[in-house]
């Protein structure tokens, strides 16, 4: 389950149907998947994929989306730190960035059109959808490690634009549960 942290009201929200609500308030779907056969989280690509084929496709039909790949980064991926600066800024894509957590944790914030700053902590099972240009940043929590299924409608619009405006600075990366 995520832990959603509304972090101008220091409040916190642990609830299924409240985070869902709050987000959806900011236009950001949440939902928890479950797949259609027991998976291991270190499964191959194509095993995880097929799993989680049935809201990959209703995903995809909603949104557009025409692609789904597994994404995975850990404490030994190569370069991670350089792949981690490029998107602890404050950024947009052209692109939704749709995120399903298979493994690991991930730390989005979210700086929403009404200037509230959301926190947004993934788990396993967590479905994220964050709609282009829409202003948020990414870390890891300190388990350095996250397997997830991303969705896209063209890859080429997965490239951050930076805002500069440096706001990510006044937020602590901490997460509750790793
Ligand atoms: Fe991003």
């Amino acid at each position: 389950m995520a832990v959603v942290t509304i972090v101008n009201e220091d409040k916190k929200l642990t609830d299924a149907g409240e985070i869902t609500a709050n987000l959806a308030s900011h236009g950001i779907d949440y939902e928890r998947w479950t797949p259609s056969h027991p998976v291991s989280d270190d499964a191959p690509p194509e095993a995880i994929l097929d799993a989680y084929s049935r809201e990959i496709d209703a995903l995809k039909e909603r949104g557009g989306y025409v692609t789904a790949d597994v994404i995975d980064v850990n404490p030994g991926t190569p370069g991670l730190d350089a792949m981690l600066a490029k998107f602890n800024r404050e950024h947009w894509h052209d692109e939704d960035e749709v995120r399903f957590t298979i493994a690991g944790h991930g730390l989005f914030h979210i700086h929403t059109t009404t200037g509230t700053v959301l926190g947004i902590e993934v788990e396993a099972g967590d479905l994220i959808r964050v709609p282009r240009g829409t202003l948020h940043w990414f870390n890891l929590c300190s388990d350095r490690r996250i397997r997830a299924i991303r969705l896209f409608q063209d890859t080429a619009g997965w490239t951050p634009n930076y805002t500069e405006s440096r706001v990510d600075e006044n937020f602590l990366p901490l997460c509750f549960s790793a």
